[in-house]
Parts: C-alpha cells; structure tokens; sequence
C-alpha cells in the first residue's frame, strides 16, 4: 500500500488588509502571510474499496465533506478520473495540533497536504503552480499553504509573491480552547461596518495599497522593531469589540515587550513575535502568570521557510 505523510504548517498574517470589494463576493485583500513551524501530521493511502476515508485524532474535526482535507481528495478524484479509477479511494489521517477556528489556516494547510500527497501517490507529477491553481478551487488560502514561507498574497488571497524569508524570529501564540472566531462572520461584518470605506476606483486602490509598502520595506531590511511596529489587522476592528477574549489576550501581550503583537487573519488566534526563544518562553509564562485561566492555550514556535513538506519519520 503506498502512503505519504506530511507536514502541514499553520501561517499567522502579519499583515491583512482589506482593500475593496471583488465581483466574486469575495474581498480584494493586501497580505503578508507567514508559516511557523506549528504544524499538522497529515497522511494520504490508497484504499481498495473507492471512496474517500478521514480519521482525525480530535473529535471535534468533521470527517465529511464539510472538512476541507476530503473536499481537496474529492477534487483530485474528479480532476484525475482515470488515474483514481487505477488507483482507487483515498484513506486521509489527520493528526491534530494546530487550534480550529483560530485564524491560523489548519484545514486550508490540511487541504494543501492532501494535493500534496495525492500528486505524490498517483505519480502526477503536478509543479507547485498546478497544485496551488487547484488549492484556490479549494480555498484562499490553500494556494500560500502549499508554498508557504513568507509572502505577499493580493487578489483573494491566492495571488503570491516570495519575499525575504524571517525565520530567525519567534512567535507566540494564545488562544482561548473553544473560542472559534467564524471567517465568513468577520469579513461580513466588516463590509457592513466599513463597506462605505472601499476603495472603488483606481486611484483609492493605489492609496490603499501605499500603506503596505512600510512593512515590506521592513521585511526586505529584517527590520525587526519596524516590522513589529507595521503589523496590521483590519479585522480586528470587527473581532476586538465583539470578542472581549480575544482584545484581553491583545492587551496582556502589549504589556510583555514584544516585537509586536497582532490577531491571526480573523482570530481568534492573537501572536506575539521575539526575537529569541527565551524571551518568547518568559512572554508565554508572563502571559500564564498574569491569566490563569484553564482555557488559555499558549504555544512558542517559530517563523518557517517551508509550506507543506514531506515528513522525515
Ligand atoms: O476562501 P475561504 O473559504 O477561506 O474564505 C472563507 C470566507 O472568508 C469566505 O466565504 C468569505 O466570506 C471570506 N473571505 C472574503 N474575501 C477573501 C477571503 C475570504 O470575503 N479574500
């Protein structure tokens, strides 16, 4: 039986800002989106009967089709039909680690590992492009997942372009266990928060996009004290007021000195970044200090170069 498994990193935004509206529905976005090394197990078989199986080591993930791991399997299926028909279904493995719902795009990774392995598993022999055109059938995110490092992502999300790699600093992460933050939620009630603020021609999308060159300037120096003071989440203005959780856990990181500190894409997830290991654990331990709530998850982990890859054991 042939089986691939692999990692699948989760991304924070160091940057997210919403330029306008899209003809599709969706929203024209400015990103600066990053992997760490919290990751997702995610292994892909061959199975003999033909349909497709999820298991996951965590019981609140769905093992349907509203689990966007099957849909990418489902997707392959219908894109390759005689190479699934030689092959058969497809067994997916789910080893949890990286929080649901918390802005840090474990099921778009998830998704990108299933394209990831089935290429591997049917011979496809797809690039890294061809795969990611397919990860935007999937998801926004999905394409960044596959590629992963540091990169500017416009458009929906999924038009990306490689920069400088920060995998030097440190990140920590806090997040409260069972306070998902709904995606779909926070981008519609920002339109209808600041609808009236899009920008609609093409002089107010160049003023918009004006205001990211300052990080990207920083990223290109590693200027860490400016890239920590040009991180920036329009959505928080939606989620802080609504999530009183969520602008605690902003405020008490703001107290420790980190680099920066910001919301992960729509939260609930809020990071803070340093430069060294240590300060990061003595952050994460103020941070226990000073919330003692048993529903406060922390992780430290680091900034990543890598998207999916190829477990090594
Ligand atoms: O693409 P994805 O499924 O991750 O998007 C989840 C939701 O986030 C969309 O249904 C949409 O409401 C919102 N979204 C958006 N504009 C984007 C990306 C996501 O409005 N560029």
């Amino acid at each position: 039986m042939r089986s691939y498994s692999l990692i699948a990193p989760a991304k924070i935004n160091l940057y997210l800002q919403i330029v306008g509206d899209r003809p599709d529905g969706f929203h024209e976005l400015i990103m600066v989106l990053q992997s760490i090394e919290l990751a997702d197990r995610v292994t892909v078989r061959s199975r003999s009967v033909d349909d497709i199986w999820v298991q996951c080591d965590h019981p609140a993930v769905p093992v349907d089709q509203t689990n966007l791991a099957y849909r990418a399997a489902e997707l392959m299926m219908r894109e390759f039909p005689e190479v699934y028909a030689r092959f058969g279904g497809i067994e997916i493995d789910l080893h949890k680690r990286i929080p649901m719902g918390a802005g840090l795009a474990g099921g778009s990774s998830n998704a990108a590992a299933v394209l990831v392995g089935i290429d591997l598993m049917w011979n496809l022999g797809l690039t890294q492009s061809e795969l990611q055109d397919l990860g935007a059938k999937l998801g926004s995110d999905v394409p960044f997942c596959i590629s992963g490092g540091t990169a500017l992502a416009t458009g929906r999300g999924e038009n990306l372009a490689a920069l400088t790699s920060l995998d030097h600093l440190y990140v920590v992460l806090a997040k409260y266990r069972d306070l998902p933050v709904s995606t779909p939620w926070a981008y519609q009630t920002y339109r209808r928060n600041f609808g009236e603020t899009y920008a609609k021609t093409s002089q107010e999308i160049e003023a918009k996009k004006a205001r990211s060159r300052a990080i990207l300037s920083a990223i290109a120096h590693h200027d860490y004290t400016q890239i920590g003071q040009q991180l920036h989440n329009d959505l928080e203005k939606v989620v802080l007021p609504e999530f009183a959780k969520v602008q605690q856990l902003r405020d008490q990181f703001a107290r420790f000195n980190p680099i920066g500190t910001m919301m992960s894409g729509s939260g609930s997830t809020v990071f803070a970044l340093s430069e060294s290991r240590s300060q990061a654990e003595a952050i994460k331990n103020a941070m226990r200090a000073n919330i003692p709530d048993p529903e406060l998850e922390l992780w430290v982990t680091k900034l990543s170069q890598r998207g999916v890859h190829l477990a090594t054991h």
